[in-house]
This record gives structure tokens, C-alpha cells and sequence, in this order.
């Protein structure tokens, strides 16, 4: 017997619409998802107007993403369901780098530079050495690793966010390392910058009460053939948001000291003007499954 629309038997009566649903995988998942949506409107019991007010933010959530701009995934970030998917898809405790989340700011392409190269293509910030080693689980070096670096400049901003003031593909690079797995490149210091406010994410945080920074970070995505691909930053220690990042992206392995070097033979040899920031950042990758 066909089962009408009650309060009561609301999640049941539209799973039992999925009964031709041939894909067991979407199935579950979407069974989870009504009943979980359901439950949350039973204990919420939005009003209609509330319930409209959602549909809006949702809508403006989706018409703010293009090419440059990925609204849902601040969203996802800020809601801290990226970094539980980051971490439920990367439990294995063998001693590999720990992961964090991506962000929207990667861009495919950079160009593959020269070991110690400048990424700093506007000059912007404080001058700043990172390196490091490229390392598997047991500690041996991994010749011929890709690395793809990212940041902010120095005021703070991605040039995806400034097309019109930073040069393409400035604060980007990849670095391959030769047999000692050793990498360095030269940067600008990272500093702590505010995600995206001028969307509904900043609406909704805003509404929250809370702030949008993301404590001074260094992006990398690392890969080898045979190894898993590395998503992770490294942070700076003694940042003022490190306990309180937007995105919940902070993990205690990720943080380093970023110290000053006064040294002028040290600068010489980083190619740097004295004084300059140096960080020491090995990146372990796990073999693949
Ligand atoms: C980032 O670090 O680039 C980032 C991560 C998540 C949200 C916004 C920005
Ligand atoms: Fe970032």
C-alpha cells in the first residue's frame, strides 16, 4: 500500500522512492543525506521564511562561483567538512606528511623553475628562504619529486584575487628535486590573510560571529610515481590564528619555526638580501596503495 506524507514517516516515504536507483554507492549516499537533512529540519523546525532565507544563501553560494572564485568549497572549508573528508581519506599513521586542505587558490600550470628560484615575482613581503627534503616513510630521499608551491604575497592576497595589480602566476611554482631529494625555493614570508569575505561565506561567518583568517601558510602538492600525492601546507609558528584558523586546516605536525637570519655569508649563499626568514620543511610521502 502507497504510504502518504506524514511528519512522522517524512525521510522513509522519499527513501522509498530510490528503490529503482541501480547504483548502490549513490544509493547510500543518498539515503544517508535525506535522512540526515530530515532530521536536521525536525530539530531546527525552520520557519517558511527561514527555510527561503536558506534557499537564497544556497543560490548565492552557487551564482558567486566561475573560474577564479569557488564559493561551495569556502563554504565546505569554513563548515569544516573539508578537512574531516582530508582526514577520514587519509588516516594511514605510517609516518607520511599529514595532509590538509587544498583551498580554492590552487592554479594548474605554474611553470617549473630552477631549484632556489624566486617565486616572488613582484618583490612584494619580506624576503624568505623555505627548503627542505622530500622523503619517503622510512627517511631515504626521493629523487625526481614534483613539487607545486603556493601562496599569498606579501600584503596577503592571491593573484587569482588581483589579476589586474600581481603578475600571472605570481607566488606559484614547481620545484623537481635531484637525487638527494633536497628542495629550496625563495619567497616572500607568508602572512596570515583573510579567506573570501565578499561572498554569502562571509555573510554566513559574519552572521556566526566569526573572523576569517587563515594563520601565514605555505601550500604544496608533492608527487612521485608509486607514492600518494601530497596535499599540505606548512604553517608559521607563533602566528596569532594558528589556533583558530577559518578552515580548521592547522595540524601540529605542519607547524615550523620560521626564524631570521641575519648571517650575511647565509644570505649570500640564499641569494638574499640580509636579513631574510628561512624555514626547514621535510615533506615524507607514503607509497601508494
Ligand atoms: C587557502 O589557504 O588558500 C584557503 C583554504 C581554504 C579556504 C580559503 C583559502
Ligand atoms: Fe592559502
Amino acid at each position: 500500500m502507497s504510504q502518504f506524507f506524514t511528519e512522522e514517516n517524512s525521510a522513509e516515504t522519499v527513501i522509498a522512492r530510490l528503490d529503482k536507483c541501480s547504483n548502490p554507492r549513490f544509493r547510500q549516499v543518498m539515503e544517508s543525506a535525506i535522512h540526515h537533512l530530515h532530521d536536521f529540519v525536525k530539530e531546527v523546525e525552520p520557519t517558511m521564511d527561514e527555510w527561503m532565507l536558506a534557499i537564497e544563501w544556497l543560490t548565492a553560494t552557487g551564482k558567486m562561483c566561475d573560474d577564479n572564485r569557488q564559493e561551495w568549497i569556502l563554504a565546505s572549508d569554513t563548515l569544516g567538512v573539508s578537512m574531516l573528508a582530508e582526514t577520514i581519506n587519509h588516516r594511514a599513521p605510517d609516518g607520511r606528511t599529514e595532509a590538509t586542505v587544498l583551498g580554492p587558490f590552487h592554479v594548474d600550470g605554474a611553470a617549473t623553475m630552477e631549484m632556489g628560484a624566486n617565486i616572488a615575482r613582484d618583490g612584494e613581503g619580506e624576503p624568505c628562504l623555505v627548503s627542505g627534503r622530500v622523503l619517503d616513510i622510512e627517511g631515504n630521499p626521493i629523487e625526481g619529486a614534483v613539487l607545486d608551491v603556493w601562496q599569498t604575497n606579501g600584503a596577503g592576497f592571491y593573484d587569482v584575487q588581483q589579476l589586474d595589480i600581481q603578475p600571472e602566476m605570481n607566488m606559484r611554482g614547481k620545484f623537481v628535486t635531484a637525487a638527494d631529494g633536497r628542495y629550496w625555493f625563495r619567497t616572500a614570508k607568508p602572512v596570515s590573510y583573510p579567506i573570501p569575505t565578499d561572498g554569502p561565506v562571509g555573510v554566513m561567518l559574519n552572521a556566526m560571529g566569526r573572523h576569517a583568517m587563515r594563520p601565514a601558510h605555505v601550500h604544496f602538492i608533492v608527487t612521485k610515481p608509486g607514492y600518494d600525492a601530497l596535499v599540505t601546507h606548512v604553517f608559521a609558528d607563533g602566528d596569532p590564528y594558528i589556533d583558530s584558523d577559518a578552515v580548521f586546516g592547522v595540524k601540529q605536525s605542519l607547524i615550523a619555526p620560521f626564524v631570521l637570519q641575519t648571517d650575511t655569508d647565509k644570505a649570500r649563499e640564499a641569494g638574499l638580501a640580509a636579513p631574510f626568514w628561512s624555514t626547514e620543511f621535510d615533506l615524507k610521502l607514503g607509497a601508494a596503495a
